[in-house]
């Protein structure tokens, strides 16, 4: 297709330039104030501010283009002024690229169970001294412009997957479209800082239909999928994915929040999302558990005590370059905090080689070659 015909936006912090689609599928780059990236993307998850165990320079190295931050968490500590002082939080944890927070309500909802959502906000009690606090979307929004990224998160309504009752899902989405103009109204530096709204509706199609109707109609520069990942079946998942990458702009990201199985970000893909963000590669490193093409490796598993390869043979990354699943089982099984950091690392790699990989096969037009050739290597009994 020529690149006329192709989808973009401009808005003043985010360009969107869709550079080939095959099916729903495409390929793009965003350029944000930091970095330009190029989507499909994966955004690893630095809580902190920072992706444990590597550094920023092993972030780069590995051609993070956009690392994720939580408000919740830096809000607290340590803490939107520190950083502020700090020059933002690109200066303070040295990140010269694209960076995204999310609000924090989700956070609590989901981690503390101790979260209550009202009209006003999420009141939940602090993890630092047990207090009761509120976060209002202008607080959301206030700490997100003090931290300074790239993309800001609306502050959502987050109802959990397994939720049954229509009502409350009904009740959500409608707030978080009141919550969203409130966030808009609060953010102030529009020209600097994206702010995406995020789809709420459950498993509703006319919910999600709905909530899709309310948050285009703010123009905002891309747009998020959120209620996810939250223990639905893979079923209710694809069809929600499905449907909200066919309802929103085709010349925004769109970006489809908590989703890091290898497997969900290709599928996803191929419905026609582009962000995507998770603590699973990072986290189940630190289990000792690599990804691998075939699906995962349990680097603690006896079978590697003798294993001379690298934990991938393809794979060029500064652990796979370097050493055995032998040692990797050894530092694994004994808890050496250099095991976590070398599985981190090709895990993190192993993610971007698969959005680097799902971008050159949609550039290609054999997306779907790709994917057959993935499903078979994870499922080589077709089951
Ligand atoms: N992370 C994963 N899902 C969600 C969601 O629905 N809302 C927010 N704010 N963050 C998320
Ligand atoms: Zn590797």
């Amino acid at each position: 297709m020529a690149s006329a015909e192709l989808p973009s936006s401009s808005s003043p912090a985010l360009q969107f330039q869709v550079l080939a689609q095959q099916g729903r599928a495409r390929t793009a780059t965003m350029k944000l104030p930091h970095y330009t990236a190029e989507t499909p993307m994966f955004m690893p998850v630095g809580t902190q501010g920072t992706v444990k165990g590597l550094t920023s320079e092993q972030m780069q190295e590995l051609d993070c283009h956009v690392i994720l931050g939580n408000t919740y968490h830096l809000g607290n500590r340590p803490g939107p002024e520190l950083v502020a002082a700090m020059g933002g939080l690109h200066s303070f944890i040295n990140w010269p690229r694209g960076m995204l927070t999310d609000s924090g309500g989700f956070q609590m909802v989901s981690l503390l169970h101790l979260a209550d959502i009202t009209e006003e906000g999420v009141t939940f009690q602090s993890p630092v001294d047990g207090s009761r606090m509120l976060l209002t979307p202008e607080e959301s929004i206030g700490i997100q412009n003090d931290l300074g990224a790239d993309i800001m998160m609306q502050l959502d309504d987050v109802v959990p997957a397994t939720n049954t009752d229509l009502a409350r899902f009904e009740e959500a989405t409608h707030r978080t479209t009141r919550w969203l103009d409130r966030c808009i109204a609060a953010n102030k530096r529009p020209h600097e800082q994206n702010l995406f709204p995020i789809v709420q509706g459950g498993f509703d199609v006319s919910l999600r239909q709905l909530s899709m109707q309310q948050l285009i109609a703010r123009n905002a520069p891309g747009y998020a999928i959120g209620g996810l990942a939250g223990g639905e079946t893979k079923d209710m998942f694809w069809r929600v994915v499905a449907q909200c990458a066919a309802g929103l702009p085709p010349g925004k990201p769109r970006y489809v929040m908590g989703i890091g199985y290898p497997l969900d970000i290709l599928v996803c893909s191929a419905l026609g999302a582009d962000m995507y963000d998770s603590v699973y590669p990072t986290r189940t490193a630190r289990f000792g558990v690599a990804l691998v093409d075939t699906g995962v490796m349990k680097l603690k598993n006896a079978a590697f005590a003798k294993d001379m390869r690298p934990i991938d043979e393809s794979c060029s990354c500064m652990t796979c370059r370097q050493y055995t699943r032998s040692y990797l089982h050894h530092v694994v099984t004994r808890g050496i905090s250099s095991a976590s950091i070398l599985v981190t690392y090709h895990n993190v790699a192993y993610m971007q080689g698969l959005t680097r990989r799902i971008r050159q096969a949609i550039k290609e037009q054999r997306l779907p070659d790709f994917t057959r050739a993935f499903l078979t290597g994870m499922f080589p009994a077709g089951n």
